[in-house]
């Protein structure tokens, strides 16, 4: 294809949820808490969620994938927009940007090796995560090129042999955690937590003044990040818990949304409050936990959700702006 061409022609922005659950998905394999447990049953209003991720186009025919989920070959194949089209290789999937390095959220790179070319962009912390395991070295260099995602500067998204997608992003840091899986106790409280650990993203069209929010993961409201939000169209934002303790009053762990590097939604640091003097026209909790009773359709916390103007997002939900 020549360089360039693609993307640009067709004037959209659209969005497709591929994985609206935080890590373990719902249900969650082991967990038979009441959320997950309705969803297995098949409650009516409930549906199965996968693990964290959305896709982006400009043209209805290349994507980039925000995040890759460890369940991303069941998203691929329930999303006849991410199948195969033209060769017999081929794939509409041109890259994939990362915001962390949880395991919900890179797992799905290893679904992505068969020699197809893609461009992987990642603040440096995280490329050093995914150059220090080895099993990323299915991603063969000669297809995928791995790039350095500056911050707070808008650039425009390419597929691997330079060609623009037509979607802008600009990546900025927000208050967060390291991954689970990386975390260190002997470097204190913050686990040896590093600026770019956590990044939130503001996906913009190239070609129509079009942009909004994708920030699945967020430990804390900030200045800066509210007047960023401040007059969006739309925002996807962390959706994990209701109420910090809620793991262990479920009685499926211990560990606290805050201890997790998630507001919570409830409470008064939560981001329902937080929102609440930040005009923005639609807000959607994403990365949802299998423990969060927003997720059942009659729960009071849902309604609380939705009366203050915020939708659950689901799997294969489409928004085109
Ligand atoms: C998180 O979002 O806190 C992580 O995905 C948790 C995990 O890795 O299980
Ligand atoms: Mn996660």
């Amino acid at each position: 294809m020549p360089r360039g061409v693609f993307l640009k022609d067709l004037n959209l922005l659209k969005v497709l949820v591929l994985g609206s659950a935080a890590g373990g998905g719902s249900p969650q394999w082991n967990c038979n808490s009441y959320v997950s447990k309705s969803v297995r049953e098949g409650v009516p209003g409930t549906s199965v969620r996968t693990q964290s991720s959305i896709a982006v186009t400009t043209d209805d025919q290349n994507w980039f994938l925000f995040n890759a989920s460890p369940d991303l070959g069941s998203q691929i194949i329930n999303n006849n927009q991410m199948h195969p089209k033209e060769d017999l290789r081929h794939s509409p999937i041109k890259g994939v940007v990362l915001t962390n390095g949880d395991v919900d959220h890179v797992a799905g790179l290893l679904t992505l090796r068969e020699r197809q070319n893609l461009s992987i962009y990642a603040h440096k912390r995280v490329h050093n995560v995914l150059n220090d395991n080895s099993i990323f070295n299915v991603l063969n260099p000669d297809f995928v090129d791995r790039r350095d995602m500056s911050m707070n500067h808008e650039f425009e998204l390419k597929d691997k042999d330079g060609n623009g997608s037509g979607i802008l992003i600009e990546a900025f840091e927000v208050p967060g955690k390291i991954a689970l899986w990386l975390e260190d106790e002997s470097k204190g409280e913050n686990f040896g937590t590093e600026e770019g650990d956590t990044i939130g993203l503001k996906i913009s069209s190239a070609s129509n003044q079009k942009c909004f929010f994708y920030i699945p993961a967020c430990a804390k409201m900030t200045d800066d990040l509210r007047a960023k939000l401040y007059g969006s169209e739309l925002v996807f934002f962390d959706g994990t818990l209701w109420v910090n303790d809620e793991m262990s009053t479920s009685k499926v762990g211990e560990k606290t949304g805050q201890r997790m590097g998630h507001m919570n939604n409830s409470g008064p640091e939560g981001s329902i409050a937080s929102f609440q003097d930040i005009e923005v026209k639609r807000k959607i909790f994403i990365h949802i936990n299998t423990t969060n009773p927003i997720l059942l359709p009659d729960s009071q916390e849902r309604r609380e959700a939705e009366d203050n103007g915020w939708e659950i997002s689901f799997d294969g939900m489409e928004i085109q702006l």
